[in-house]
């Protein structure tokens, strides 16, 4: 099956996006693994309705110093002997992962890489390994599906966090700044090897701007897969730090999911 991320300008709605992904794609039954790989935003895990964040994904790999010394020996091609077992490893199957790494509703069920907690921790070279690796390492079975909500910008394409996924969506809120990210994201997605690469209109208060908007990305080569429009139901949510429910952006979303399955993304 396939991996799939959420990437895009901060405050765009990847988070909003991932979660609704999450609770459609659970509903409609298959297995969805949705992984937190933003260092700052505390939030996922309450939009999808858990009490707290699972034991980071960091510790599974042997901490924050043993990934440091992971990246100069990748960069050195040195030959040093790693502490951790997961970072000898070839690759693993997601039933493997410890259950103190996942926190879970049936079939949805939460990772997280890490969060920033401390100031000068360093830089966050460490946790965008950590998701690479994870990334690279697993092999997915039949009827499962990962989720990425991946950290804002554009870094992690420049560290090649990327290169092991199948699908990109892009969130776009209607604002210049965001469609010009979304351009470069296309682009970045496809020299990192990836094909299927879509935007999702978000924050919609109009038709007018819907047309604007979509014309805007036509012009610069962005696929458009779905519109959800501004809801505030969402807001509300948002504020309350509550999980999303029954809305009509949750609504759309189903509608995005459909077009995802014809176009053969699960
Ligand atoms: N379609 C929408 N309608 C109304 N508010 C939205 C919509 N999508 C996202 N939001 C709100 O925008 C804010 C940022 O969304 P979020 O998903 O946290 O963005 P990101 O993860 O990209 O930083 C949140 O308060 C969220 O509730
Ligand atoms: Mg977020």
């Amino acid at each position: 099956m396939r991996k799939i991320s959420i990437s895009g300008k901060g405050g765009t709605g990847k988070s909003t996006l991932t979660s609704l992904l999450s609770y459609v794609l659970s509903e409609k039954g298959y297995t969805v693994f949705t992984i937190d790989s933003d260092e700052s935003n505390p939030g996922l895990y309450r939009m999808l309705g858990f009490n707290q964040s699972p034991k980071p994904l960091m510790d599974l790999f042997g901490g924050e110093k043993e990934v440091s010394e992971e990246i100069k020996r990748r960069s050195a091609n040195a030959k040093t002997e790693r502490k951790s077992e997961w970072l000898k490893r070839d690759n693993f199957i997601l039933e493997e992962v410890p259950g103190e790494y996942i926190v879970e509703n049936d079939n949805l069920k939460l990772m997280t890489v890490g969060k920033i907690t401390t100031a000068f921790e360093g830089c966050s070279c460490p946790m965008a390994e950590v998701i690479k690796l994870f990334l690279e390492k697993l092999i997915l079975k039949e009827n499962e599906i990962v989720l990425v909500d991946m950290e804002a910008g554009v870094e992690h394409f420049g560290r090649g966090v990327d290169k092991s996924l199948d699908v990109v969506l892009i969130p776009v809120e209607p604002s210049f700044e965001s469609a010009a990210l979304a351009m470069k994201i296309s682009i970045l997605a496809r020299q990192s090897g990836i094909r299927d690469v879509w935007a999702v209109l978000n924050k919609i208060p109009s038709q007018a701007v819907k047309e604007k908007l979509q014309e805007r990305l036509n012009k610069t080569g962005v696929k458009v897969i779905g519109t959800i429009h501004n809801d505030p139901v969402l807001s509300e949510t948002s504020l309350e730090g509550k999980p999303l429910r029954e809305s009509q952006a949750k609504e759309e979303v189903r509608g995005i999911v459909a077009s995802l399955l014809q176009n053969g993304v699960a």
